[in-house]
């Protein structure tokens, strides 16, 4: 038998199946099955976007109109979960809050048969419509304010919104979060979806497997980077410092948040969409000197490492359009947990159609028949 090869990352190696989403990180191409990215931010909506990554096909107005209707009905959260997040402490970050009103929901309700698709579409839904409304509670909560029910709002980006605000969302606010949680829906196998499929393959229920995937994507190297990029762009202080903080920055050999890909070598295509909201922003309420930095932060590094397939990904430019949305900075990576949780979810329903536990090989580095000293006589 010949030794394991270790590939670190599993760069390029398989883990499932799927047919959910495809990626072609050298033409810069994504599509939620079979539909373009472009496509999809142009021309559909959150709601419609995640029937389709469920049912793995568009839905007709009526089936959209009852999918809505469905995600509605599942959006408040129980007074046991409000008093939960309500006893965390103010100042810890929301994905940890996040993790906590996840599993508080899970206690709410009965028991998920993990065996019974029904059982656990119907937590699907649930998980789904009910994000939104964890993500805003600790928020209005850690600013002193009192949970709002999400009784306004057709669609998860306005009801998200008005819980957060307190007050009905423009129509450009709303479309652009809107955009923004379609281009968040899905992503093939990056490491919050390997996470919320290797939970799922243990038969672990929906909610257990959205908790993991929300610590994965936490990370600074996945969705954790939009956070910093935002404080990056600010610590640069402007435009033209941007060449002196990036020689500095290359000197330490550090990353620069918001660049880079496992898959993609070319500039992420959410990224461009991104752009197009944030100009469609600045268009109706006004630039930010922070987007003049990022452009010439893009140059400098795309003109660095462009050649080695560095470029801006989806975290470069979100943290700008939600700051323009006025969305706090520590909300950012929650965000991309709400918008992902239909990925995630879809992954896991994937996964259990033909499941096998995740139980991969290690390549052992220790040592063998260690000698065993008695405590008295350890050194
Ligand atoms: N800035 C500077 N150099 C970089 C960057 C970056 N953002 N990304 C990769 N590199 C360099 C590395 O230093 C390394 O250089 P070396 O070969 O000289 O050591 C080389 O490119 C390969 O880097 P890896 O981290 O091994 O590449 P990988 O494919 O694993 O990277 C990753 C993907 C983790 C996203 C990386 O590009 C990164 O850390 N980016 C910054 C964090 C970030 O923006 N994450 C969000 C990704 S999108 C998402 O998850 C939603």
């Amino acid at each position: 038998m010949t030794d394991p090869v270790l590939v670190p990352g599993l760069a390029g190696i398989p883990a499932a199946k799927s047919s959910i989403s495809f990626i072609d990180g050298t033409a810069g191409i994504l599509a939620y099955r079979g539909h373009r990215i472009e496509v999809l931010a142009e021309h559909s909506n959150y709601e419609e976007t995640c029937f389709l990554i469920l049912e793995g096909r568009l839905p007709t107005a009526s089936e959209l109109e009852t999918f809505r209707g469905e995600l509605a009905a599942r959006r408040g959260i129980e007074p046991a979960v409000v008093q939960t997040l309500s006893s965390l402490p103010k100042n810890g970050h929301p994905m940890n809050g996040l993790q906590v009103g996840l599993a508080a929901l899970a206690m709410t309700q009965p028991k998920v048969d993990v065996k019974d698709p029904a059982s656990v579409r119907e937590a699907v839904l649930h998980l789904i419509a009910a994000t939104p409304t964890l993500i805003a509670t600790l928020e209005r909560l850690r600013c002193g304010d009192d949970y709002l029910a999400p009784t306004e709002g057709s669609n998860s980006a306005e009801a998200f919104l008005y819980m957060l605000n307190g007050e009905a969302p423009s129509a450009i606010a709303e479309r652009t979060l809107d955009c923004c949680f379609v281009l968040h829906a899905e992503h093939t196998m990056n490491a919050s979806t390997f996470a919320a499929r290797v939970v799922g393959s243990t038969e672990s229920g929906p909610y257990t497997v959205a908790s993991s995937a929300v610590g994965a994507l936490y990370g600074p190297l996945h969705g954790g980077a939009n956070e910093r990029v935002l404080q990056a762009l600010e610590a640069i202080g402007g435009a033209e410092q941007v060449e002196e903080w990036y020689a500095a920055k290359r000197d330490t050999g550090g990353k620069v948040m918001g660049f880079g890909h496992r898959v993609y070598k070319t500039k992420d295509p959410r990224a461009h969409t991104l752009q197009r909201l944030a100009g469609e922003l600045f268009e109706a309420h006004g630039s930010t000197p922070l987007y003049d930095t990022a452009l010439e932060l893009e140059k400098a590094v795309v003109a660095d490492l462009g050649d080695r397939g560095i470029h801006p990904n989806v975290d470069f430019f979100s943290g700008i359009v939600y700051q323009k949305l006025g969305i706090p900075t520590d909300a950012f990576t929650p965000i991309f947990a709400l918008a992902r949780m239909v990925g995630w979810l879809a992954h896991y329903e994937e996964q259990h159609q033909d499941n096998r536990l995740f139980r991969p090989a290690q390549i052992y580095t220790g040592v063998h028949d260690a000698p065993w000293v008695p405590i008295e006589e350890r050194g």
